[in-house]
């Protein structure tokens, strides 16, 4: 996928975000977009700012000023409950699964949006029912098979290897059918093979979903990535095609002093 920089029509922007937490300021202007049909990747150093980015898209942290644009219009309030039925989902950094929950229970999670209003306390009165539960079962399963973990269904999260808890907490993501798939830390704890099939599953999804990709595994980032943001200390300080932002020196000085730091 091309893209020039600015970008004109991004699917997803974040426009001058600032976020300030405890008086702290934690992001500082951010701007920056996800072209329609590609894999944006989003990095920097521990605490550059990356999941309050994701926290802000998606209503759980109000920005103190800017805003979030989404397929051609504004956002004015988000509701994080209401984030799939726009077309926006995410998965956590970890996994964030309901550990009493079972693994299809969790996956079914993720469209419940579409089903009732949303709250998970009623998502929870199991067992569900109505034909438009029956559904979002059978396309749980149909998710859960394209990811290899449909044979673990029925397991609790806790009876289940890393790896496995993180496709399931992927399958809860692609459930609603999303637009944009907001993945942090998809690679976080999975082995090097893992990696390699999750980058093919990444960029199987594109044109036909948009990805902004947070992670730490350089390799997986500068493979699968069209376009790459770079944060530091709540600013954006490089953006560019992989090749560029592995080469640029600010990127290179932010992660130096990261190591420096350590
Ligand atoms: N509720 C909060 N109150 C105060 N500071 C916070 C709060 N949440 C996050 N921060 C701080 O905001 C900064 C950015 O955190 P954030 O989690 O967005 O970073 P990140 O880029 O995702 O880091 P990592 O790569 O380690 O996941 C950090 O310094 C963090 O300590
Ligand atoms: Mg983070």
């Amino acid at each position: 996928m091309r893209y020039t920089l600015p970008l004109t029509d991004p699917i997803l922007s974040t426009v001058d975000v600032c976020v300030t937490l405890s008086g702290l300021r934690i992001l500082d202007g951010v701007s920056i977009g996800v072209p329609e049909g590609t894999v944006t990747g989003l990095i920097g150093p521990n605490g550059a700012g990356k999941t309050t980015v994701f926290n802000v898209i998606s209503g759980f942290v109000k920005p103190a000023s800017g805003s979030i644009r989404f397929d051609g219009r504004r956002l004015k309030r988000i509701e994080p409950h209401r984030l799939t039925s726009l077309g926006i989902s995410r998965t956590l950094q970890g996994v964030g699964l309901f550990p009493s929950l079972t693994a299809l229970e969790n996956v079914m999670l993720g469209g419940s949006s579409k089903v009732r209003s949303g709250i998970i306390a009623q998502a929870l009165a199991m067992p569900w029912t109505d034909t438009e539960q029956d559904h979002l079962r059978e396309r749980s399963i149909a998710v859960m098979t394209e990811l290899g973990v449909e044979t673990d269904a029925e397991r609790l999260p806790g009876e289940l290897p890393y790896p496995i808890q993180k496709r399931v907490a992927l399958a809860r993501a692609l459930v609603s059918d999303p637009k944009v798939l907001l993945l942090d830390e998809p690679a976080g704890g999975i082995s090097a093979g893992d990696m390699a099939d999750l980058a093919k599953l990444i960029r199987s999804w594109v044109p036909h979903r948009s990805v902004l990709l947070v992670e730490h595994h350089m390799e997986l980032v500068m493979g699968v990535c069209d376009l790459i943001w770079v944060l530091d200390a709540g600013k954006v300080i490089a953006a560019g095609s992989p090749e560029d932002v592995r080469t640029d020196p600010a990127v290179l000085a932010a992660y130096l002093g990261q190591e420096g730091a350590a």
